[in-house]
């Protein structure tokens, strides 16, 4: 009988074993917390799709982030619902608007936490759309499949005046998501002639049109009320574009390169990772919390370890952060 020379089983026997070997790292300074600010004060509203995740008025907000921060948890982004949407998103800009005020609260507050801000207008504008619409039919009788058509130019200068807005209050990071060509140029510049060439901007350069921000889209308030978002956003079928959209972005000086969602396009994970020597997120999107939450909810899937292996398979792919709504139970459970 013949025996194989080497059985690397021998490095699983114990924990003290499989930690030695163990490739992939894990721990709260990867991760990043998304939180939603809302207008009041002592709100606190759970969301119904995402259960554990709340709307926030800023006072609350800011004993999150001092929890957030107290687990280990360097970094949140911050998403805001307004008062009051318009055809332009104008309360995006505005100099008391709810994330530049949550920003303020935060970084006076809890000062070492990093605050990343998510520059887009889908939240601010009354139809929902990332960007300024021109022309658009409104529904009327049966819904028309309708190509929405942005205005990708005139969004830029309104995603500047957000990005400085935001810059103005006390960003660390701005994080714009709206999928415009040329956005991340235009941020670059506008933060450049203020005086913040010193924040970072961290691009979703590689978004996909995805149906796991259904979620998401309940805790803004931000759902299209028309139409979708695949004239902007990258089709779920394409990866070579990933790298084309990534070098566009680096061009126009991202810092950090971000794809989203995660679970579903750990390819592109892995290859940007191949490609580029940059920092490089990923984020956990609402549906992918949403389906773990359910599932362990109903006692089908045990959480803490189906969480933990999720994670890791974005640091397995290539990612140095990751953005999870998961990063408080992460955290939690490691103290
Ligand atoms: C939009 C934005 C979205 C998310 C982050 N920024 C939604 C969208 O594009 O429809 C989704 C995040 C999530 O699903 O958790 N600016």
């Amino acid at each position: 009988m013949m025996f194989p020379e080497y059985r690397p089983r021998r490095l699983r026997r114990s924990e003290a074993l499989r930690a030695m070997v163990r490739e992939t790292e894990l721990s709260p300074d990867h991760l990043i917390y998304p939180l939603f600010a809302c207008p009041g004060r002592g709100v606190r509203e759970p969301i119904g799709s995402m259960p554990g995740i709340f709307q926030s008025s800023v006072d609350q907000i800011v004993e999150e982030a001092a929890r957030v921060s107290d687990l280990g948890i360097r970094a949140v982004l911050l998403f805001g619902i307004p008062e009051k949407k318009d055809e332009q998103g104008s309360h995006a800009w505005l100099p008391s608007g709810i994330v530049q005020q949550a920003v303020e609260a935060i970084k006076k507050q809890v000062p070492g936490l990093v605050v990343i801000t998510d520059v887009c207008m889908c939240e601010y504008t009354s139809h929902g759309h990332c960007g300024i619409i021109h022309g658009h039919r409104k529904g009327k009788g049966i819904e028309q499949p309708l190509d929405v058509q942005v205005d990708n130019d005139a969004t830029l200068e309104m995603l500047q005046k957000v990005a400085l807005s935001h810059a103005r209050a006390g960003a660390d990071m701005v994080a714009p998501s709206d999928m415009m060509d040329g956005r991340v140029g235009a941020i670059r510049e506008i933060l450049d002639e203020n005086g913040f060439d010193h924040i970072p901007i961290m691009s979703y350069a590689v978004k996909y049109a995805s149906g796991f921000y259904g979620p998401f889209r309940d805790a803004a308030e931000c759902a299209p009320q028309f139409g979708d978002r695949r004239t902007y956003q990258m089709d779920p079928a394409n990866s070579r574009e990933a790298i084309r959209e990534t070098m566009l972005d680096l061009e126009e000086g991202a810092d950090i390169i971000m794809v989203k969602p995660g679970m579903p396009y750990l390819d592109i994970v892995q290859m940007l990772r191949q490609e580029f020597n940059l920092p490089l997120a990923v984020y956990q999107v609402s549906g992918e919390y949403s389906m773990i939450k359910a599932a362990a909810m109903n006692g089908w899937l045990d959480e803490e370890s189906v969480v933990r292996e999720s994670l890791l398979s974005f640091r397995r792919a290539g990612a140095d952060l990751i953005i999870t709504y998961f990063a408080k139970d992460f955290a939690k459970a490691l103290s």
